[in-house]
């Protein structure tokens, strides 16, 4: 089993080199009659230059349930609207102090502002692009003359204040300019804001923001809908007409698909340098398992419906688990026929998938390294 996931692998390199509809064909051929031929390869982070997207509202015409529950997750919510953002309404004034600058994020109306002075001097930003939903906090994107620089500091949910963003530097500006941030080059906003935001990217690095969509919406998915909405009022049949990201492989979906913006195994020696820090990585994590393969049962859409909210009660998660493992008691009518548990029957992911903290993070993410872990052990990277 372990030789074929690595072999699967194999075909994230192949994308990565442009060679995907290759490696489909070779790994895959089952998937050449089918839908997969009518409608293009699509991959979330490369938009083609002339893509038209017809925006969320003209597929909850007819997925209404869809619509319903995407416009409540997360990935919606990864960019804030400012008129409307949560977090900066709630927290209309944060300020912090590093060495002899003084930053404060104010709210006015419908605006919000980032500025820092040193007592004598104060630079001043409006907010226009706020990453994140907020649940573990949101980094501001601050935008001056066609350049654009990460905010020096972040507000965090936990302590409801500011703090530097992960990974910026933690000693004492060296100037005014410095203590904005960091300047971002032009690869880095574009990667920004094509994980984060729907169509503000096209060609991989040409930024659009005057098409920008906040959150990762239907068609960054789905790709472009306009045809399929064309065939569907024409009688025609739907499914030919746009992708479905569902009819991947387990492996592909979990390394390619969702990994396209959640980072793959591939990536995994840069990640393995990235220590603790680099459990944010679901498809790298869930990698490492022993339960991982192929299996759709072990795909990022076994566990998290892309539609819905996350859900957060351990319980959820046991049926998930159940379609491999057994339970002790062999007459339940429950449970695959893998190795059952010698300690627990329920709420399988609170001990197996445990919650690690990121310092500088203040938040406890999942390790998705599903395994037993031993009290006391290192943090396997
Ligand atoms: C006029 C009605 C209509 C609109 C608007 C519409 N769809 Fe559909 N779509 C359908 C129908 C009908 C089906 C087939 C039944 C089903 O899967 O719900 C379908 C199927 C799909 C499928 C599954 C395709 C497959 O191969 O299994 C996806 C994905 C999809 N639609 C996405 C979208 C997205 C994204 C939008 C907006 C860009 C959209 N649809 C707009 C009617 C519509
Ligand atoms: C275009 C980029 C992109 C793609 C593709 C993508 N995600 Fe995400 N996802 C994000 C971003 C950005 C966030 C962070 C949202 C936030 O917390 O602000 C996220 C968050 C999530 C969350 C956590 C939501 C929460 O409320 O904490 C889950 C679960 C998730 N994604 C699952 C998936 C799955 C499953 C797939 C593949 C089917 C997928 N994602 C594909 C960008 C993406
Ligand atoms: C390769 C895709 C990718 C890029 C590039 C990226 N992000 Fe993210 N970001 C994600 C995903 C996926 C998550 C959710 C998982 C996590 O928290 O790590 C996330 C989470 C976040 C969060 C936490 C949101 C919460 O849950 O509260 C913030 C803040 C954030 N990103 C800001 C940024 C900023 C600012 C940049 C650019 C300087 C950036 N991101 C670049 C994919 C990306
Ligand atoms: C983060 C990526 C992502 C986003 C955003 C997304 N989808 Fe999907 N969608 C998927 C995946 C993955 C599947 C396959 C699910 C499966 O097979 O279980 C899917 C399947 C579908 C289907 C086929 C029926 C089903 O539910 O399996 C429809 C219809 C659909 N999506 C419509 C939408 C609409 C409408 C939106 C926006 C409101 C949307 N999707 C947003 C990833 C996404
Ligand atoms: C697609 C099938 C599948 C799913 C779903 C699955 N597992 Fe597994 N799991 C396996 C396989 C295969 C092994 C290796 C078993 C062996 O060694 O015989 C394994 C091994 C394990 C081990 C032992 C790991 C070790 O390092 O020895 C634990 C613990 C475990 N699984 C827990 C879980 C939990 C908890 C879930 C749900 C969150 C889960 N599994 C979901 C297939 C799966
Ligand atoms: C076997 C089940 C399972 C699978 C498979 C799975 N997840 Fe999760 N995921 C969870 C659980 C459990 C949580 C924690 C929910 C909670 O308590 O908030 C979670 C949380 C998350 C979060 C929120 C941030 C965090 O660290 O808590 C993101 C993002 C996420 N998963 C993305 C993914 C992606 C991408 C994949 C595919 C590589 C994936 N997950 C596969 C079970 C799973
Ligand atoms: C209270 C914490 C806890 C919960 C809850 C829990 N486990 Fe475990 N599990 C453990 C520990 C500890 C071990 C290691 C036992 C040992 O080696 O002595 C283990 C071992 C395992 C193994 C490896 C068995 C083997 O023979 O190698 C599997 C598979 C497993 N658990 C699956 C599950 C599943 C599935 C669930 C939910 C139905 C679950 N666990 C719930 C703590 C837990």
């Amino acid at each position: 089993m372990k030789k074929l996931v690595k072999q699967y692998s194999l075909v994230a390199v192949a994308s990565v080199l442009g060679l995907a509809a290759i490696a489909v064909v070779i790994c895959d051929p089952s998937k050449v009659n089918g839908q997969m031929t009518a409608v293009q390869r699509w991959n979330p982070r490369r938009v083609p230059a002339d893509t038209v997207f017809v925006g969320d509202q003209a597929c909850g015409e007819c997925h209404k349930k869809q619509f319903a529950s995407h416009e409540q997750s997360g990935m919606t919510m990864a960019m804030e609207p400012i008129a409307g953002s949560v977090v900066l309404n709630d927290n209309p004034k944060l300020s912090m102090r590093v060495g002899p600058y003084t930053y404060e994020i104010k709210r006015n109306g419908k605006h919000s502002s980032y500025s820092v002075t040193d007592g004598k001097d104060t630079v001043s930003y409006p907010i226009v692009y706020a990453f994140g939903q907020g649940k573990m906090g949101q980094t501001y994107v601050l935008e001056r003359d066609g350049k654009f620089y990460e905010s020096l500091v972040s507000f965090y949910r936990e302590s409801k204040s500011l703090d530097f963003t992960i990974g910026a530097p933690r000693g004492v500006p060296a100037s005014l300019t410095d203590a904005v941030g960091r300047l971002l080059t032009a690869n880095e906003v574009a990667s920004c804001f094509s994980c984060h935001a729907t169509g503000a990217v096209v060609s991989g690095t040409q930024l659009r923001l005057d098409k920008l969509t906040h959150g990762v919406r239907c068609e960054a998915c789905h790709g472009p809908g306009g045809k399929h909405i064309t065939a569907v009022k024409e009688g025609e049949s739907p499914a030919k007409s746009i992708y479905n990201p569902g009819l991947l492989g387990g492996d592909e979906l979990t390394q390619q698909f969702c990994a396209s913006c959640h980072r793959s195994a591939e990536e995994s020696r840069t990640l393995q340098d990235l220590h603790i820090n680099n459990v944010r990585f679901q498809p790298y994590r869930i990698f490492q398992s022993k339960c991982y393969s192929d299996d759709r049962n072990i795909s990022c859409i076994a566990c998290h419906n892309p539609h819905e909210p996350l859900r957060e009660d351990p319980a959820y998660y046991d049926k998930r688990c159940l379609e491999c493992h057994s339970l002790r008691d062999k007459t339940a009518k429950v449970g695959g026929d893998g190795k059952s548990c010698p300690v627990a029957d329920k709420n399988c992911t609170s001990c197996h998938m445990p919650k690690v903290e990121i310092p500088s993070a203040h938040f406890k993410f999942t390790d998705h390294y599903i395994r037993v872990v031993r009290p006391g052990e290192k943090y396997p990277s």
